[in-house]
């Protein structure tokens, strides 16, 4: 554990949470360089096959933290020009980088290309018409993979569940062997790949496998055509545990064995794309409680952050669990642990019971490390939290808070 309770206080790695509060304030995410570089290593360690871990971005986009996967080796998969500038910047090697996303939109494609990505994914036939205009202009070849959308159900969050019929990612299975073919007849496409993603917070890994099999299945099937593949891209999916009495946390050895059975045999290079594995628990939110309120038989206890700064639980009503950042041995209260923004579903738990926090001292909302300031807002004109990355004992400031000039930046009167 990166996050440990010591004498009753809390501690990331070995410094007290505390000190980052006394000199950076409320609310601030704190982060563990030792649990990236751990979850990481957990993950390239399962695999016997050659393979790259492409960081899924979107799910903790500040530089240090990419960097610290880059300097493992990781590449990255990205979603946007924002995330390829974020990749490079941090030093992912291009050859390493994939482009998901339903819209890649010219400019996009065009800083692909220009980049030297290893593959695009496709999502659709008129995704590849554009990306085929936009090499031919350039004079140059797009790397491509189709994503395949193999209609499993991950068993997930319906929010975050991507691999069925009825969702916009990815193009029919039973349509993919056509496009392939399309897409040989292309000046301006060079097929690298299949990809394929069908959800996250996957708590049992068995469908990313059956969905596996089904993928295996279609490069069988494109080989005979004459379609070379010489990577397959897993996506990302694998979940963690955010409720130690209630998830059990997935193996990743059993995940590993799992993709290298479905692929036995075949000559390519696997590709990953995990985001929430490899940062959801090296991550927390530390917000300051403001004040105590009841209405009635309900209690609140009000902190200063909100659903701006942390999303999920409004979004997807996700669990996290929250707890004193001094464990004082106050007696337990059940109430709703509240934001200041202006809406219902601004909550970070509901009847939630923890030991009373006293106005003026912190609550820690953990497993924040992944969708957490990545989805972020200035929601109600609230400047942004900092972020800070803890390395054994030293801690340093990795984004600043946003300030209220920040804020205002760029618009007219
Ligand atoms: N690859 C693709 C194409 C994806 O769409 C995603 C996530 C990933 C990889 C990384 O998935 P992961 O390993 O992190 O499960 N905001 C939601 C999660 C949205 C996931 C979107 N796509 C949440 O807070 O739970």
């Amino acid at each position: 554990m990166t996050f440990k309770y010591v004498d009753n206080e809390l501690y990331a790695e070995s410094v007290k949470v505390s000190e980052i509060v006394n000199e950076v304030g409320t609310p601030v995410y704190v982060y563990s360089k030792k649990h990236f570089i751990d979850q990481f290593t957990k993950f390239h360690r399962a695999f016997k096959r050659d393979h790259i871990i492409c960081f899924a971005i979107k799910a903790n986009s500040n530089l240090a933290v990419i960097k610290t996967f880059a300097d493992l080796g990781a590449g990255a998969d990205i979603v946007s020009k924002g995330e390829l500038l974020r990749a490079l910047k941090a030093g992912v090697e291009p050859s390493k980088i994939v482009f998901s996303g339903v819209a890649k939109i010219k400019d996009e494609i065009e800083y692909a290309l220009d980049s030297g990505i290893l593959m695009l994914n496709v999502e659709s036939e008129d995704e590849l018409l554009n990306i085929n205009a936009v090499a031919k202009e350039k004079g140059k070849k797009a790397p491509i993979s189709f994503r395949v959308n193999p209609d499993v159900d991950p068993k997930t969050h319906p929010y975050i569940s991507t691999g069925l019929k009825k969702n916009k990612f990815g193009v029919p299975y039973e349509e993919a062997l056509d496009l392939y073919l399309k897409a040989k007849e292309l000046e301006g496409i060079e097929i690298v790949g299949v990809q394929f993603h069908i959800g996250s917070q996957l708590l049992d890994t068995t469908p990313i496998y059956d969905a596996s099999v089904r993928i295996a299945k279609l490069i069988k099937e494109l080989n005979s055509r004459g379609i070379d593949i010489s990577v397959v891209d897993v996506g990302g999916g694998v979940g963690i545990v955010y409720n130690d009495k209630e998830d059990k946390e997935p193996s990743i050895e059993k995940y590993a064995e799992q993709i290298e059975k479905a692929f036995d045999g075949f000559d390519l290079r696997l590709v990953f794309e995990p985001g929430r594995f490899l940062v959801g628990n090296g991550g927390i939110l530390v917000s300051q409680v403001v004040y105590h309120k009841s209405n009635g038989p309900k209690n609140f206890m009000i902190v200063d952050a909100g659903m701006n700064d942390l999303l999920r639980p409004s979004l997807y009503n996700a669990y996290h669990k929250i707890e004193p950042l001094f464990k004082k041995g106050n007696k337990t209260i059940k109430c709703d642990i509240v934001g200041p923004i202006c809406e219902t579903g601004d909550f970070f738990a509901r009847d939630y019971e923890i030991e009373d926090v006293e106005n003026g001292d912190c609550i820690v909302v953990f497993s924040a490390g992944a969708y957490g300031f990545t989805m972020s807002s200035n929601y109600n004109s609230r400047p942004r939290p900092a972020e800070v990355l803890v390395d054994g004992d030293e801690f340093r400031v990795v984004r600043a808070r946003e300030t209220l000039e920040d804020l205002i930046r760029g618009e007219m009167l």
